[in-house]
């Protein structure tokens, strides 16, 4: 083989590569976003943290939003819900730890459970502590808060549990105003 062949067969193996290589590259880019459907780790992370708008929400009422495919209640109470809620004794209480992971460890008073310092806003994950249904809200049940029907969970009005099956008061997740309107959970 002369010097000029090898050249040309050294030049001829780079364009083979470069062209297998760039075969290569698009298959990856058509398979990638497949893999990443199929990935619930990154779908979790794209929902690790949102915000919601609570600018409509009037005093008395409940907005429920989908976080990390669950239900999230966002009460805006009234007084009557509130002071209810501030003048329950710990000693009433199924389970005395106020379960807000904003607050570890804390005792289940209403002031610990609130979002806000009035209490106005409870923001809450709207899954039953027992086998996991969706209480019904707006006053449900015997304590004026919500009801699960399900196998018959009472909640107060600040979604401590009060009486029935359910073990534990409503979990509280990682939230809180960014501005006068919005709530960021996780
Ligand atoms: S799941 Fe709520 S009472 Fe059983």
């Amino acid at each position: 083989m002369s010097h000029a062949e090898d050249h040309e067969g050294t030049r001829r193996d780079f364009l083979y590569y470069a062209t297998a290589g760039a075969g290569v590259v698009t298959a990856g880019a058509a398979i990638w976003p497949l893999i990443n459907q199929m990935n619930p780790s990154a779908d979790v992370q794209a929902l690790a943290s949102i915000r919601v708008d609570v600018s409509g929400v009037e005093p008395g009422t409940q907005l429920t939003v989908k976080w990390r495919g669950k239900p999230v209640f966002i009460r805006r109470r009234t007084p009557e819900e509130i002071e209810a809620a501030r003048n329950t004794p710990l000693e009433d209480l199924v389970d005395e730890d106020a379960e807000n992971a904003n607050k570890p460890g804390a005792p289940a008073t209403d002031e610990n459970r609130a979002l806000t310092e009035d209490g106005e806003w409870l923001v809450m994950i709207g899954v039953c502590t027992h086998l996991g249904c969706v209480p019904l809200g707006d006053g449900s049940g015997d304590f004026g808060g919500w009801f699960c029907p399900c196998h018959g969970s009472h909640y107060d009005t600040a979604g401590r549990i009060r009486k029935g099956p359910a073990p534990r008061n409503l979990d509280i997740p990682v939230a809180a105003f960014v501005d006068e309107t919005t709530i960021k959970l996780g």
